[in-house]
């Protein structure tokens, strides 16, 4: 694998991976449609840097080269700040590192959690300091690592959890279609189907702050995707496409792992959809 320090939640060789799994599409097939050499794409598949053969191998991933390329470079992404009335916490759920995220009312001081991560202790800590009442949980998906604290953050607070039928879990209700809500007088939530990653994912968008912000799970990380099954992966795809990268581009994408991005970073620099 390569050695360089990553800032991403994937590195190409990881991008290459996802990509093939779901296109499934085996490297004796990529050697047919690519003309490079079995030893070549297995080199770049164990992560042995070519920039040429990697060049050459994206399109046929149906990933943009030029992304692929500068993915490679590991350049930095270009900060993003939340605003002040949202926060982040970063856990570890067995070395991995999660995120899970808190919106709140200035206006009537009650909270929103979207995902519990692996530890709340900072969770409570945040209530806590700023005076506020958490009412309200929404789950961007089912996967163990977003969902850990489910039962403990439901018994500490008394929230209420939602989560898209098709992800389902105990402890949780049911989420409308096309469900929306409103935290304050200014502030909207609405729902988004993204499934792919998940059956049942999906992405909440905040209006109503500074900036419009999209809690994404694990649909879309900074230049990346969350794992997609191949028989869900061109529909997941285009559901990222057709209900995040539509947003507005100026919208902060708060994903389950990794950096926060924009709407317009990953439109131009994402592999799986840049043009
Ligand atoms: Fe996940």
């Amino acid at each position: 694998m390569p050695t360089l320090p990553f800032f991403f939640e994937d590195n190409w060789c990881d991008v290459i991976g996802k990509a093939s799994r779901g296109l499934n599409c085996s490297l004796a097939r990529l050697t047919q449609l690519s003309n490079l050499s079995l030893k070549d794409i297995e080199q770049l598949f164990n992560g042995v840097l070519d920039k040429k053969n990697l060049g050459i191998l994206a399109p046929f991933l149906s990933l943009h080269a030029e992304a692929l390329l500068a993915l490679a470079e590991n350049t930095p992404p270009v900060p993003c700040l939340l605003p002040k009335q949202m926060a982040q916490f970063t856990t570890s759920f067995h070395g991995m590192q999660v995120h899970s995220y808190l919106l709140w009312s200035e206006e009537n001081k009650t909270a929103i959690a979207f995902d519990t991560g692996a530890d709340l202790t900072s969770l409570f800590n945040k209530l806590t300091a700023n005076q506020l009442t958490l009412r309200t949980l929404f789950l961007t998906h089912g996967h163990r690592d977003h969902v850990e604290k489910l039962s403990k953050l439901l018994t500490q607070t008394g929230a209420e959890a939602w989560i898209a039928e098709a992800d389902w879990i105990s402890g949780t209700k049911p989420l409308p279609k096309h469900f929306s809500c409103q935290l304050d007088s200014c502030i909207q939530i609405k729902a988004h189907s993204t499934p792919g990653h998940s059956p049942g994912g999906t992405t909440y968008v905040i209006q109503g702050l500074p900036v419009p912000v999209a809690i994404v799970g694990d649909a879309i990380f900074a230049r990346s995707v969350g794992g997609i099954p191949p028989a869900a992966y061109s529909k997941g795809l285009q559901a990222i496409e057709e209900n995040i990268l539509s947003l507005s581009p100026e919208t902060i994408l708060c994903p389950g792992h990794g950096p926060l991005t924009t709407v317009e970073e990953e439109r131009k620099l994402n592999p799986f959809f840049a043009k």
